[in-house]
């Protein structure tokens, strides 16, 4: 549903982004994760018409993006970095207004209406001047206008900017939901929220593409080592050298507070020597766990090796 390939933009002499390929299927809901500047807003305002690229092609259901970009964009809803509303009007008469431009007939536009405002929580607001509404709410109607022609493609730029705890966990699950019938892209800083909402994870660092997989996959191919967690009430003087002289283990990292990190070789699970082990010294075992390792550490290893790298 959304291809690019080899696309690159310059502003000026500065290369925003360079070679990006991407591919996501129907249905798909695809993160796209990077550091500010990376080149994520770029990269999805070239897919929704707004800028060319410098060069390289991007087509959105099988239209080339600056060819065919009146009807590449009736297939997008596009939530931008920073929702563009007419301040001046109501809530009800913006998206009526939207739903002009979009063509979409009266009872059609009734209809959406009704679905948007009450999928986005903006009943209790409907009737507001746009001017008058607090950032959560305008992002709000930026997500309802973006969803009001029920487009196949959805692309939004950081969708839960600006929003309350409650409702971040409403629209993360309002994405969910919508994945089932469109296919998204949305870009994020928020690790949890890109391994929460996603299927698929695409990083980029300094306008390229650094890695691409689930975010179980990117947190396995990086994994050096699997780690268990000890805690232990009564730790003695030697514990850090006894658990290093067990077989596997490869190295042992004091955590402080008699909790140790235990490294030992991927596939390998000695929890249950471990486990014999402390109970064995009397070290008082209180909890024994393996360390996950989240996607945050993914992304951190996997920008930090790039730096400086052109
Ligand atoms: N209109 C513009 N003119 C010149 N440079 C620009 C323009 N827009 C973006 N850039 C530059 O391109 C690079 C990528 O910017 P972009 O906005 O795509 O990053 P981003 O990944 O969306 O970052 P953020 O997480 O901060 O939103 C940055 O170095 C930025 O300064
Ligand atoms: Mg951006």
């Amino acid at each position: 549903m959304i291809r690019c390939e080899g696309l690159t933009k310059y502003y000026g002499n500065h290369r925003a982004i360079a070679d990006v390929d991407i591919h996501v299927s129907e249905g798909e809901i695809v993160g796209f994760l990077g550091p500010n500047a990376a080149g994520k807003t770029t990269a999805m305002r070239i897919l929704t018409s707004f800028i060319p690229p410098s060069a390289g092609i991007a087509t959105v259901a099988g239209h080339d993006v600056v060819t065919d970009s009146l009807e590449s964009r009736r297939c997008i809803g596009y939530l931008p970095e920073t929702a563009s509303l007419y301040r001046d009007m109501r809530v009800t008469q913006f998206l009526r207004f939207c739903a002009g431009l979009r063509g979409m007939g009266g009872a059609e536009t009734s209809e959406r209406m009704e679905y948007v405002i009450d999928t986005c929580g903006l009943a209790e607001r409907a009737d507001s001047i746009i001017a008058t509404l607090s950032l959560g709410y305008r992002q709000r109607v930026g997500l309802a206008q973006a969803l009001l022609h029920d487009p196949p493609v959805l692309i939004f730029d950081e969708p839960t900017v600006g929003l309350d705890p409650n409702q971040i966990i409403e629209v993360r699950n309002l994405i969910k939901s919508l994945a089932e019938k469109h296919t998204v892209m949305l870009s994020t800083h928020i690790l949890p929220e890109a391994a929460m909402t996603c299927e698929r994870v695409i990083i980029i660092n300094h306008g390229r593409i650094i890695a691409e997989d689930t975010p179980e996959a990117l947190t396995a191919q990086i994994r050096e080592a699997e780690t268990v967690s000890v805690t232990l009430a009564s730790p003695g003087e030697s514990v850090e050298r006894q658990l290093t002289d067990m077989t596997e283990v490869v190295a042992v990292r004091p955590q402080g507070g008699g909790i140790f990190h235990v490294d030992t070789a991927i596939g390998a699970d000695v929890r249950a020597q471990i486990a014999e082990f402390v109970v064995g010294h009397d070290w008082g075992l209180l909890e024994l766990r393996p360390v996950e390792m989240t996607l945050e550490d993914v992304f951190q290893q996997l920008t930090t090796e790039e730096e400086g790298v052109e």
